[in-house]
Protein backbone atom coordinates (compact mmCIF):
# COMPACT_ATOMS: atom_id res chain seq x y z
CA UNK A 1 0.00 0.00 0.00
CA UNK A 2 1.56 3.23 -1.44
CA UNK A 3 0.53 6.29 0.97
CA UNK A 4 1.14 9.86 0.17
CA UNK A 5 2.01 12.11 3.39
CA UNK A 6 1.37 15.91 3.58
CA UNK A 7 2.32 18.50 5.88
CA UNK A 8 1.81 22.41 5.60
CA UNK A 9 1.16 23.40 8.60
CA UNK A 10 4.13 25.52 9.24
CA UNK A 11 6.12 27.03 7.10
CA UNK A 12 7.60 24.14 5.40
CA UNK A 13 5.90 22.04 2.14
CA UNK A 14 6.33 18.61 2.93
CA UNK A 15 5.20 15.00 1.23
CA UNK A 16 6.54 11.55 1.08
CA UNK A 17 5.58 8.70 0.43
CA UNK A 18 5.56 5.86 2.44
CA UNK A 19 5.01 1.67 1.00
CA UNK A 20 3.13 -0.87 3.68
CA UNK A 21 4.04 1.62 6.64
CA UNK A 22 7.33 1.23 6.82
CA UNK A 23 9.43 1.49 3.59
CA UNK A 24 10.12 5.19 3.04
CA UNK A 25 10.17 6.03 -0.80
CA UNK A 26 10.72 9.78 -1.14
CA UNK A 27 10.50 12.40 1.64
CA UNK A 28 10.70 15.61 0.59
CA UNK A 29 10.65 18.96 2.85
CA UNK A 30 10.69 22.43 0.84
CA UNK A 31 11.96 24.98 3.41
CA UNK A 32 10.92 28.52 3.38
CA UNK A 33 13.46 29.74 5.99
CA UNK A 34 14.59 32.11 3.20
CA UNK A 35 11.20 33.74 3.17
CA UNK A 36 10.98 34.13 6.34
CA UNK A 37 14.39 34.58 7.79
CA UNK A 38 14.53 38.53 7.49
CA UNK A 39 11.37 38.52 9.83
CA UNK A 40 12.92 36.49 12.74
CA UNK A 41 9.90 34.40 12.25
CA UNK A 42 6.89 32.62 10.24
CA UNK A 43 5.06 35.05 8.55
CA UNK A 44 1.19 33.10 8.50
CA UNK A 45 0.42 34.89 4.89
CA UNK A 46 3.96 34.15 3.38
CA UNK A 47 3.26 30.72 4.20
CA UNK A 48 -0.07 30.17 2.82
CA UNK A 49 1.49 31.72 -0.11
CA UNK A 50 4.50 29.30 -0.61
CA UNK A 51 2.30 26.44 0.24
CA UNK A 52 0.17 27.10 -2.49
CA UNK A 53 3.12 27.92 -4.78
CA UNK A 54 5.46 24.79 -3.75
CA UNK A 55 2.40 21.78 -3.22
CA UNK A 56 1.88 20.52 -6.98
CA UNK A 57 5.84 20.28 -7.92
CA UNK A 58 6.68 19.04 -4.52
CA UNK A 59 4.24 16.33 -4.64
CA UNK A 60 5.55 15.59 -8.23
CA UNK A 61 9.24 15.49 -7.22
CA UNK A 62 7.90 12.71 -4.44
CA UNK A 63 6.07 10.95 -6.99
CA UNK A 64 9.16 10.80 -9.40
CA UNK A 65 11.93 9.80 -6.83
CA UNK A 66 9.39 7.13 -5.81
CA UNK A 67 8.91 5.89 -9.48
CA UNK A 68 5.34 6.31 -9.09
CA UNK A 69 2.81 8.18 -10.64
CA UNK A 70 -0.75 9.66 -9.43
CA UNK A 71 -2.67 6.35 -10.04
CA UNK A 72 -0.50 4.40 -7.99
CA UNK A 73 -1.58 6.02 -4.42
CA UNK A 74 -4.14 3.97 -2.09
CA UNK A 75 -4.24 6.69 0.14
CA UNK A 76 -3.50 10.23 1.64
CA UNK A 77 -3.05 11.42 4.57
CA UNK A 78 -2.42 15.03 5.73
CA UNK A 79 -2.41 17.01 8.38
CA UNK A 80 -5.31 18.89 9.26
CA UNK A 81 -3.98 21.07 12.63
CA UNK A 82 -2.67 22.09 15.04
CA UNK A 83 -1.40 24.59 13.49
CA UNK A 84 -1.62 28.02 11.36
CA UNK A 85 -4.89 27.42 9.60
CA UNK A 86 -3.96 29.26 6.13
CA UNK A 87 -1.10 26.73 5.65
CA UNK A 88 -2.78 23.93 6.82
CA UNK A 89 -5.47 24.63 4.24
CA UNK A 90 -3.42 24.56 1.23
CA UNK A 91 -2.54 20.90 2.00
CA UNK A 92 -5.68 19.66 2.88
CA UNK A 93 -7.34 20.80 -0.19
CA UNK A 94 -4.82 19.51 -2.60
CA UNK A 95 -5.70 16.03 -0.64
CA UNK A 96 -9.38 16.33 -0.67
CA UNK A 97 -8.79 17.22 -4.83
CA UNK A 98 -6.17 14.34 -4.84
CA UNK A 99 -8.48 11.79 -3.47
CA UNK A 100 -11.48 12.88 -5.39
CA UNK A 101 -9.59 12.67 -8.55
CA UNK A 102 -7.79 9.39 -7.61
CA UNK A 103 -10.74 7.96 -6.23
CA UNK A 104 -8.64 7.21 -3.17
CA UNK A 105 -9.13 7.62 1.03
CA UNK A 106 -8.04 10.99 2.34
CA UNK A 107 -7.33 10.70 5.94
CA UNK A 108 -6.70 14.07 8.50
CA UNK A 109 -3.83 13.16 10.58
CA UNK A 110 -3.15 15.60 13.96
CA UNK A 111 0.66 16.92 13.68
CA UNK A 112 1.41 15.88 17.04
CA UNK A 113 0.48 11.86 16.24
CA UNK A 114 2.77 12.28 13.38
CA UNK A 115 5.48 13.72 15.23
CA UNK A 116 5.30 10.54 18.05
CA UNK A 117 4.81 8.19 15.16
CA UNK A 118 7.85 8.91 13.69
CA UNK A 119 10.27 7.04 15.50
CA UNK A 120 7.98 3.56 13.43
CA UNK A 121 10.18 5.05 10.60
CA UNK A 122 12.98 3.69 12.40
CA UNK A 123 13.97 0.01 12.56
CA UNK A 124 14.84 0.19 16.13
CA UNK A 125 10.73 1.43 17.38
CA UNK A 126 9.22 1.09 20.78
CA UNK A 127 6.83 -1.19 22.24
CA UNK A 128 3.44 -0.43 23.52
CA UNK A 129 3.08 1.75 26.25
CA UNK A 130 5.68 4.20 26.39
CA UNK A 131 5.95 7.92 27.30
CA UNK A 132 6.38 10.14 24.38
CA UNK A 133 7.87 14.01 24.65
CA UNK A 134 6.89 16.28 21.50
CA UNK A 135 9.33 19.06 21.67
CA UNK A 136 8.84 21.46 18.72
CA UNK A 137 8.42 24.92 18.27
CA UNK A 138 4.43 25.06 18.73
CA UNK A 139 4.24 22.24 21.13
CA UNK A 140 5.95 20.95 24.64
CA UNK A 141 4.04 17.91 25.51
CA UNK A 142 4.05 14.19 27.51
CA UNK A 143 2.13 11.61 26.24
CA UNK A 144 1.35 8.31 27.43
CA UNK A 145 0.92 6.65 24.31
CA UNK A 146 -1.01 2.95 24.94
CA UNK A 147 -1.25 1.97 20.80
CA UNK A 148 -1.48 3.36 17.55
CA UNK A 149 -4.49 5.98 18.02
CA UNK A 150 -4.73 5.91 21.67
CA UNK A 151 -3.05 8.59 23.96
CA UNK A 152 -3.17 10.21 27.04
CA UNK A 153 -1.74 13.57 27.48
CA UNK A 154 0.64 13.95 30.78
CA UNK A 155 1.62 17.26 30.53
CA UNK A 156 1.57 20.35 28.66
CA UNK A 157 3.02 23.60 28.30
CA UNK A 158 1.29 26.63 30.20
CA UNK A 159 2.87 29.29 27.82
CA UNK A 160 5.63 29.02 25.00
CA UNK A 161 6.85 25.70 23.67
CA UNK A 162 10.65 24.63 24.00
CA UNK A 163 11.02 26.01 20.21
CA UNK A 164 9.13 28.95 20.93
CA UNK A 165 11.40 29.68 23.56
CA UNK A 166 14.94 28.69 22.15
CA UNK A 167 13.55 31.38 18.72
CA UNK A 168 12.73 34.01 20.86
CA UNK A 169 15.66 34.41 22.85
CA UNK A 170 18.18 33.48 19.88
CA UNK A 171 16.17 36.78 18.46
CA UNK A 172 17.07 38.66 21.83
CA UNK A 173 20.94 37.29 21.43
CA UNK A 174 20.93 38.92 17.41
CA UNK A 175 21.06 35.22 16.39
CA UNK A 176 19.61 33.71 12.89
CA UNK A 177 16.27 32.06 12.87
CA UNK A 178 15.04 29.58 13.36
CA UNK A 179 16.56 29.87 16.64
CA UNK A 180 17.60 26.61 18.16
CA UNK A 181 20.24 25.63 15.69
CA UNK A 182 21.87 28.95 16.28
CA UNK A 183 21.66 28.69 19.77
CA UNK A 184 23.05 25.30 20.23
CA UNK A 185 25.85 26.30 18.11
CA UNK A 186 26.96 29.26 20.46
CA UNK A 187 25.89 27.13 23.52
CA UNK A 188 28.70 25.13 22.37
CA UNK A 189 31.30 26.70 23.17
CA UNK A 190 29.91 27.85 26.68
CA UNK A 191 29.43 26.98 30.40
CA UNK A 192 25.95 25.46 31.09
CA UNK A 193 26.93 26.18 34.79
CA UNK A 194 28.18 30.08 34.27
CA UNK A 195 24.36 31.02 35.19
CA UNK A 196 21.92 29.95 37.41
CA UNK A 197 18.80 30.72 35.38
CA UNK A 198 15.61 29.72 36.96
CA UNK A 199 13.77 26.02 36.81
CA UNK A 200 9.86 26.32 36.77
CA UNK A 201 8.76 23.05 38.13
CA UNK A 202 5.01 24.30 39.28
CA UNK A 203 2.98 22.27 41.94
CA UNK A 204 4.65 19.01 43.06
CA UNK A 205 3.25 16.01 40.46
CA UNK A 206 3.15 18.41 37.64
CA UNK A 207 4.10 17.44 34.59
CA UNK A 208 3.21 20.72 32.99
CA UNK A 209 5.76 23.11 31.35
CA UNK A 210 6.24 27.00 32.05
CA UNK A 211 9.15 28.54 29.67
CA UNK A 212 8.03 32.19 30.06
CA UNK A 213 10.01 33.20 33.34
CA UNK A 214 12.77 31.59 32.47
CA UNK A 215 12.98 33.51 28.88
CA UNK A 216 11.80 36.95 30.89
CA UNK A 217 14.93 36.08 33.29
CA UNK A 218 17.61 35.42 30.32
CA UNK A 219 16.17 38.81 28.76
CA UNK A 220 16.52 40.69 31.75
CA UNK A 221 20.52 38.88 32.47
CA UNK A 222 21.01 40.33 29.23
CA UNK A 223 20.02 43.81 29.29
CA UNK A 224 22.12 44.28 32.46
CA UNK A 225 25.51 41.95 31.04
CA UNK A 226 24.91 44.49 27.79
CA UNK A 227 25.13 47.21 29.86
CA UNK A 228 28.29 45.98 31.47
CA UNK A 229 27.50 45.89 34.63
CA UNK A 230 28.17 42.00 35.15
CA UNK A 231 30.82 41.59 32.62
CA UNK A 232 33.19 41.79 35.38
CA UNK A 233 32.12 38.14 35.50
CA UNK A 234 33.76 37.46 32.47
CA UNK A 235 30.89 36.18 31.50
CA UNK A 236 30.28 35.90 27.32
CA UNK A 237 27.27 35.27 25.26
CA UNK A 238 28.04 31.98 24.77
CA UNK A 239 27.32 31.55 28.31
CA UNK A 240 23.94 32.42 28.01
CA UNK A 241 23.12 30.41 25.43
CA UNK A 242 24.48 27.75 27.08
CA UNK A 243 23.03 28.07 30.38
CA UNK A 244 19.70 28.89 28.94
CA UNK A 245 19.85 25.63 26.57
CA UNK A 246 20.93 23.41 30.44
CA UNK A 247 18.02 25.24 32.00
CA UNK A 248 15.81 24.21 29.33
CA UNK A 249 17.09 20.68 28.56
CA UNK A 250 16.99 20.12 33.20
CA UNK A 251 13.00 20.63 32.87
CA UNK A 252 12.29 18.70 30.54
CA UNK A 253 14.49 15.58 31.65
CA UNK A 254 13.37 16.01 35.09
CA UNK A 255 9.44 15.76 33.78
CA UNK A 256 10.46 13.19 31.52
CA UNK A 257 11.33 11.04 34.42
CA UNK A 258 8.24 11.87 36.71
CA UNK A 259 6.44 10.93 34.05
CA UNK A 260 7.96 7.60 34.03
CA UNK A 261 7.59 7.10 37.62
CA UNK A 262 3.98 8.27 37.40
CA UNK A 263 2.72 5.56 34.31
CA UNK A 264 5.64 3.06 35.27
CA UNK A 265 6.85 2.61 31.67
CA UNK A 266 10.21 1.29 30.45
CA UNK A 267 10.36 2.92 27.09
CA UNK A 268 10.24 6.61 26.10
CA UNK A 269 10.48 8.21 22.99
CA UNK A 270 12.26 11.98 22.06
CA UNK A 271 10.64 13.85 19.21
CA UNK A 272 9.88 16.91 17.71
CA UNK A 273 12.16 19.79 16.13
CA UNK A 274 14.11 20.78 19.45
CA UNK A 275 14.99 17.02 19.35
CA UNK A 276 17.43 17.68 17.02
CA UNK A 277 19.44 19.40 19.73
CA UNK A 278 22.60 16.92 20.86
CA UNK A 279 22.73 18.59 23.79
CA UNK A 280 18.68 17.04 25.04
CA UNK A 281 19.77 13.80 23.05
CA UNK A 282 22.71 13.17 24.74
CA UNK A 283 21.76 14.21 28.73
CA UNK A 284 18.46 12.97 28.06
CA UNK A 285 19.82 9.10 27.22
CA UNK A 286 21.96 9.60 30.34
CA UNK A 287 19.37 10.15 32.78
CA UNK A 288 17.66 7.21 30.64
CA UNK A 289 20.51 4.86 31.08
CA UNK A 290 20.40 5.37 34.81
CA UNK A 291 16.51 4.53 34.86
CA UNK A 292 17.40 1.22 33.09
CA UNK A 293 14.67 2.68 30.65
CA UNK A 294 15.36 2.96 26.95
CA UNK A 295 15.15 6.11 24.68
CA UNK A 296 14.24 5.84 21.39
CA UNK A 297 14.99 9.20 18.97
CA UNK A 298 14.13 9.50 15.32
CA UNK A 299 16.97 10.71 13.02
CA UNK A 300 17.66 14.29 12.69
CA UNK A 301 15.57 14.72 9.79
CA UNK A 302 12.47 12.44 10.77
CA UNK A 303 12.54 15.37 13.79
CA UNK A 304 11.90 18.28 12.26
CA UNK A 305 8.46 18.46 10.18
CA UNK A 306 8.46 15.95 7.70
CA UNK A 307 5.67 13.84 5.10
CA UNK A 308 6.74 10.67 6.24
CA UNK A 309 5.62 11.11 9.92
CA UNK A 310 2.07 12.08 8.82
CA UNK A 311 2.01 9.34 6.11
CA UNK A 312 2.97 6.30 8.99
CA UNK A 313 0.32 7.93 11.06
CA UNK A 314 -2.21 8.15 8.13
CA UNK A 315 -0.89 4.50 7.50
CA UNK A 316 -1.87 2.89 10.80
CA UNK A 317 -5.70 4.78 10.36
CA UNK A 318 -6.26 3.53 7.34
CA UNK A 319 -5.60 -0.07 8.05
CA UNK A 320 -7.58 0.46 11.28
CA UNK A 321 -10.53 1.49 8.67
CA UNK A 322 -10.80 5.06 9.56
CA UNK A 323 -11.62 7.47 6.70
CA UNK A 324 -12.16 11.26 6.19
CA UNK A 325 -14.44 12.66 3.48
CA UNK A 326 -14.54 15.85 1.39
CA UNK A 327 -15.60 18.01 4.67
CA UNK A 328 -12.56 17.75 6.29
CA UNK A 329 -11.06 20.78 7.86
CA UNK A 330 -7.87 22.87 9.35
CA UNK A 331 -7.88 23.01 13.05
CA UNK A 332 -5.48 25.48 14.92
CA UNK A 333 -6.13 24.00 17.93
CA UNK A 334 -6.23 19.91 18.04
CA UNK A 335 -5.55 18.58 20.92
CA UNK A 336 -3.98 14.71 20.50
CA UNK A 337 -6.78 13.15 22.88
CA UNK A 338 -9.43 15.00 21.29
CA UNK A 339 -9.61 12.46 18.31
CA UNK A 340 -12.04 9.95 18.13
CA UNK A 341 -10.45 6.59 17.70
CA UNK A 342 -12.81 3.44 17.69
CA UNK A 343 -11.99 0.86 20.58
O1 LIG B 1 8.83 20.25 14.73
P1 LIG B 1 9.27 21.51 14.08
O2 LIG B 1 10.00 21.41 12.76
O3 LIG B 1 8.06 22.46 13.81
C1 LIG B 1 6.98 22.59 14.69
O4 LIG B 1 6.09 21.71 14.67
O5 LIG B 1 7.01 23.57 15.47
O6 LIG B 1 10.17 22.29 15.15
C2 LIG B 1 10.77 23.51 14.87
C3 LIG B 1 11.42 24.02 16.15
C4 LIG B 1 11.93 25.46 16.04
O7 LIG B 1 11.47 26.19 17.17
C5 LIG B 1 13.44 25.28 16.10
O8 LIG B 1 14.12 26.39 16.69
C6 LIG B 1 13.59 24.03 16.94
O9 LIG B 1 12.54 23.20 16.49
N1 LIG B 1 14.89 23.39 16.74
C7 LIG B 1 15.82 23.28 17.70
C8 LIG B 1 16.95 22.67 17.08
N2 LIG B 1 16.65 22.43 15.77
C9 LIG B 1 15.38 22.87 15.57
N3 LIG B 1 15.81 23.63 19.00
C10 LIG B 1 16.93 23.39 19.71
N4 LIG B 1 18.05 22.83 19.19
C11 LIG B 1 18.11 22.46 17.89
N5 LIG B 1 19.22 21.92 17.39
ZN1 LIG C 1 6.15 19.94 14.09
Amino acid sequence: MYILGIDTSCDDTCTAILEDGKRLLSNIVNSQVIVHHRYGGVVPELASREHIRNIVPVVRESLRKAHLNNRDIDAIAVTMGPGLVGALLVGIYFAKAFSYANNIPLIGINHLEGHILSIFLEKRSPPFPFVALTVSGGHTNIYHVHDFGDYTVLGQTLDDAAGEAFDKIAKLLYLGYPGGPEIEKLAATGRPEAIEFPRAYLSKDSLDFSFSGLKTAVALYFRKWRNQKTREHKIKIADIAASFQAAVVDILIDKVIAATDQVGVKSVVLAGGVARNNYLRCKLQKAMSKKGIDLYTPRLEFCTDNGAMIAVAGYHRIIRGERDDLTLDAKSRFPLDQIQTPH
